[in-house]
């Protein structure tokens, strides 16, 4: 079948001719009908979250139609529209286990733009969840408009949290249709004076930092938080898991992804409360520069692949 993915950890990715999977015991094989494209993508392409056997075929979020069942399964029938995270989507199949992160794809959308919500949007709603974003709360949102920002911007104003989203370029626009209640151009305008001077100079509830790899810059951004608050770092600024740090909550979030989680994702889809902007889409052959130009920052939205 075709899949994109790399010969070597580090290589740039290419098309890749690789041998369909076959569903083992508890296991659905799943025809893809898109893969999101995820900044991880590139990391495990990389080698850095363990190494898998070469050629790696890239991709972790899917959506698609049951093709075939393993042996013992019993949750899924064929035909099924599901979406969810697997290893290798990037490709015309992918094998998923029954009881992983994989669930009924919502009714509202297409089903290939559900590809585009399990990893960006998992992260969004389990961070409001983690974080305990309540309505009335103030939200710092670094990198605003890419995939993360875009749903929890959604998703936070949906419980009544007041969204200050923080973006590189005019967003303003589309983020206030997303629900910020403020958006700050980090090009034009000073993040400290903005929030310390104009919106909160007591400091805000939640910091969420999906920028910031250092521990100085998510140190300094932390400063925008009054005492007792909480400050979310998703690119490892921090390792701490929930200690008090100079008085505000330090959280290194991972993702767990479950299938509650994407049947919550589902829901939230269909009650209109979520929508998904797919910046674009691209056929499986140019996936590989989707991916160099995502790399390359400028994110707004997600982008989906079609094999
Ligand atoms: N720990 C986890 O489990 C987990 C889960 C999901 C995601 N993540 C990580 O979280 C990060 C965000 O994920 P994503 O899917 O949202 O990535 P994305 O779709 O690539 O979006 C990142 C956004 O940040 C913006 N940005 C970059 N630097 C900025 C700055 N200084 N100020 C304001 N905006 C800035 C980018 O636009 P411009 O380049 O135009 O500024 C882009 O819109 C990634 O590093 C990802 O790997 C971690």
């Amino acid at each position: 079948m075709r899949a994109v993915g790399v010969k070597e950890y580090g290589a740039t990715p290419e098309v890749l001719d690789v041998p369909k999977p076959t569903p083992g015991p508890g296991q659905l094989l799943v025809r893809v009908a898109a893969a999101g494209i995820n900044p991880v993508d590139s990391f495990i392409a990389a080698g850095m979250y363990g190494k898998p056997p070469l050629p790696l075929v890239m991709g972790v979020d899917f959506a698609g139609h049951v093709e075939s069942l393993g042996p013992g399964t019993s949750r899924y029938t064929v035909g099924d529209a599901v979406f969810g995270r697997a290893a290798g989507t990037y490709a015309e199949y992918v094998v998923v286990d029954e009881t992983g992160p994989i669930a009924p794809a919502p009714d509202a959308i297409e089903l290939k733009t559900s590809a585009a919500l399990p990893t960006a949007a998992g992260t969004a709603l389990a961070i409001l969840d983690r974080a305990e974003v309540r309505g009335g709360e103030s939200l710092l949102l670094l990198g605003a408009a890419g995939g993360v920002g875009t749903f929890l911007t959604q998703l936070a104003s949906a419980r009544d949290a007041r969204v200050v989203a923080v973006t590189r370029g005019d967003e303003s626009i589309r983020m206030g249709l997303l629900g910020a209640a403020v958006t700050i151009d980090a090009t034009r305008e000073s993040i400290p004076d903005r929030i310390r001077r104009d919106e909160y100079p007591e400091g805000v509830d939640v910091l969420v930092d999906l920028v910031s790899t250092d521990p100085q810059t998510f140190t300094a951004n932390k400063q925008l938080v009054h005492d007792g608050g909480v400050a979310v770092s998703t690119r490892g600024a921090t390792t701490e898991h929930g200690t008090v740090q100079s008085g505000v909550e330090e959280i290194a979030f991972i993702l767990q992804p479950t299938a509650d989680l994407l049947a919550t994702l589902a829901k939230e889809v269909d009650a209109g409360r979520l929508k998904v902007f797919i910046d674009e889409e691209v056929p499986l052959e140019q996936a590989p520069q989707a991916v160099a130009r995502i790399q390359g920052g400028g994110a707004r939205g997600k982008t989906i692949v079609k094999p």
